[in-house]
């Protein structure tokens, strides 16, 4: 099996996603990565030598082109569920909550993570590799206007602990980065100026605890991580 270790991030064209292939690039990895915007993706493609493969991880004929492209590399270590769907912008409550908006926000980040962790396990396998679900507070918090991301934030978490407990010799992670400075940050706090919120970079550290250290499967929130590796 070659030695260069190998990454497949969803959601790497911005924010956080585009944080931690730079962070992956900077210390050697192979990546390959996806978003829908041909242009952000064809950015950090060249800043990181990646491939790049641009499509919505809720379509599944994307999903089979990102099977292709998985199938032809020698290994996958790593798997970082990334992206993800806040729903509509202001947030509503579940009372008024489009009910085909709400399934949209669970195909993205409950179903699509779930099909991924499924067509990856045969190569993880090989490398007793590594899967992250970015989660979030909410997952387990009731915040009001939270109910469509929080539900499948929460479903993302009860399915990577059970994934984790089906597939013992992998490690499989939730991780709650929390509040982090990106576009849908902003788009969850509309009217406020967010400049407060600490960046994407800031969570990198923790990401890589994980990676280098492999603690037991489970969740993890990255201010955890942080204080206890310090
Ligand atoms: N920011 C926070 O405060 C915060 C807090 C807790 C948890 N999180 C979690 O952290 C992760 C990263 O969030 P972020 O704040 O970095 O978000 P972001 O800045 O909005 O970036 C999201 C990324 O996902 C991609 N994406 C979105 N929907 C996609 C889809 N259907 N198919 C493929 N790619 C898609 C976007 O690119 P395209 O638009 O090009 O597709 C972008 O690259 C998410 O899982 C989020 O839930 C964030």
């Amino acid at each position: 099996m070659p030695d260069t270790r190998t990454a497949f991030i969803t959601g790497a064209s911005a924010g956080f996603g585009r944080t931690t292939a730079l962070a992956l690039a900077a210390r050697g990895w192979n990546l390959i990565l996806t978003a829908r915007r041909p242009e952000p993706l064809a950015r950090i493609r060249e800043e990181t030598g990646a491939t790049a493969v641009t499509g919505d991880v809720a379509d599944p004929a994307h999903r089979a082109r990102l099977a292709t492209t998985l199938a032809e590399i020698d290994r996958l270590d790593l798997v970082i569920n990334n992206a993800s769907a806040l729903g509509p912008s202001p947030m509503p409550r579940l009372a008024d909550y489009p009910l085909d908006e709400f399934a949209a926000v669970l195909t993205v980040n409950t179903v699509a993570p779930l099909a991924i962790l499924q067509l990856t396990l045969p190569k993880l396998r090989a490398t007793d590799g590594i899967a992250i679900n970015i989660s979030s507070d909410a997952a387990r918090e009731p915040y009001e206007g939270w109910g469509g991301y929080g539900s499948s934030k929460a479903a993302l978490d009860q399915l990577t602990a059970i994934f984790a407990a089906e597939n013992p010799l992998l490690r499989v992670y939730a991780l709650d980065p929390g509040d982090m400075r990106t576009a849908m940050h902003q788009a969850a706090f509309p009217d406020e100026d967010i400049s407060d919120r600490p960046e994407p970079e800031t969570v990198v550290p923790a990401l890589l605890h994980l990676i280098e250290t492999r603690p037991p499967s489970g969740r993890y929130t990255a201010a955890d991580l942080t204080t206890s590796h310090d």
